[in-house]
Parts: C-alpha cells; sequence; structure tokens
C-alpha cells in the first residue's frame, strides 16, 4: 500500500480511538461527578448529619424525627441517596410507601424536609445543579409518602405518634 495512504490510515484511526475514549470517559466522568459533589458517600453522611439538624429544629417535621430511630434513617438516606446518585451503594431499607404509611405525612411537611435538605447540601457547598438533579428524583416521592387522601396530616393516635 502506498506508505501515504497507510499513514493516513493510521492517523485516521488515531483521531477515532482518542474520539471514543474522549467520548467513553467524558460519559462515565458525567455519571459520578454528582456523586462527587456531594462528597461522596463521607459528604453524605455529613450532610445526612446537617439534616438530621435541621429536621429537629424546625417544627414542623421536631416530632417525627426527635426519636432513637434518627440513626437508622441517616443511614438508610445516606444508602437511598447513594444509590440515586449512582455511586455504587445499594439500598437495603423498606420502599417509601411501607417505610412512611403509617405517618401520614402531608404537603407542607415534605416540603419542610426539602428545604431542610436544601440548607444542608448548601452548608456543604453541594452546586445547585447537582442539588436539582438529586432534587428532581425525590419529588415525584411524595405520591408515596404522603399520608392516606382525606385523613388529617395529624391523625395518628398518640401511640403512633409515640413510635415515630
Ligand atoms: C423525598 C423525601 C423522603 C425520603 C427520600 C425519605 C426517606 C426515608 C428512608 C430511606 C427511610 C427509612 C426506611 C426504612 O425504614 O427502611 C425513612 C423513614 C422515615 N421517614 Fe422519610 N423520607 C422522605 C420524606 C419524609 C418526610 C417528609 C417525613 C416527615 C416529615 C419523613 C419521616 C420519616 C420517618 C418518621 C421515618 C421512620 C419511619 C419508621 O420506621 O417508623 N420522611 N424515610
Amino acid at each position: 500500500m502506498n506508505i501515504y495512504i497507510e499513514k493516513f490510515l493510521t492517523q485516521l484511526r488515531t483521531v477515532f480511538v482518542l474520539a471514543f475514549v474522549s467520548f467513553a470517559s467524558s460519559g462515565v466522568q458525567a455519571d459520578t461527578s454528582t456523586f462527587e459533589d456531594f462528597g461522596g458517600k463521607p459528604g453524605l453522611v455529613r450532610i445526612m448529619d446537617d439534616l438530621m439538624i435541621n429536621l429537629i429544629e424546625d417544627p414542623r417535621t421536631r416530632d417525627f424525627f426527635n426519636n432513637e430511630k434518627q440513626d437508622f434513617i441517616k443511614a438508610m438516606l445516606v444508602e437511598q441517596m447513594c444509590e440515586l446518585l449512582d455511586g455504587g451503594c445499594t439500598y437495603t431499607g423498606r420502599d417509601m410507601k411501607a417505610s412512611h404509611a403509617h405517618l401520614s405525612i402531608n404537603r407542607a411537611e415534605f416540603n419542610a424536609l426539602v428545604e431542610s435538605f436544601q440548607l444542608a447540601m448548601d452548608k456543604h457547598g453541594v452546586p445547585f445543579a447537582s442539588q436539582n438533579k438529586l432534587l428532581a428524583k425525590l419529588a415525584p416521592m411524595y405520591r408515596d409518602i404522603e399520608g392516606p387522601a382525606g385523613q388529617g396530616p395529624k391523625a395518628t393516635s398518640s401511640a403512633e405518634s409515640m413510635s415515630r
């Protein structure tokens, strides 16, 4: 084969290989960069610690979280957020319907949790775009988390409230 054609084909192949590698690696980076914006799993642990502090300071959510379950809930939230952010974790908790069915959560309480979460993410410097990516995955969960239709937000018995 003509030496010039051979050289040209080699260069062409190099261009294709480089283009493919850069395309493939940009895809991988896009997948994990949001997770990295949260500081990876250690960052999520710090964010959930602050989320829990905010939830207990806020009178709209205090009674749900100010109890012995808070460490377990934090650990489950870390796993769940890590999985949602493709951080290589597997969420081992219950599904959202099963774990919230007895709580009669309303929209105002749900929004209060989202606000507390945003404050915690701000504090830890998570960029808005990455915050929004995660919040967009949480928003549709409201339909599984909200209390039974027609039931008042605080229709649980005092015994159930105590077990929260
Ligand atoms: C997108 C929003 C939410 C997410 C992703 C979320 C996630 C979780 C997770 C992963 C658990 C542990 C599940 C398990 O038991 O295995 C849990 C439990 C719990 N969540 Fe949520 N949650 C959300 C909203 C809320 C809201 C708005 C409230 C109340 C204001 C709330 C109150 C609770 C309580 C009290 C528990 C413990 C339930 C029990 O074991 O009795 N959650 N949540």
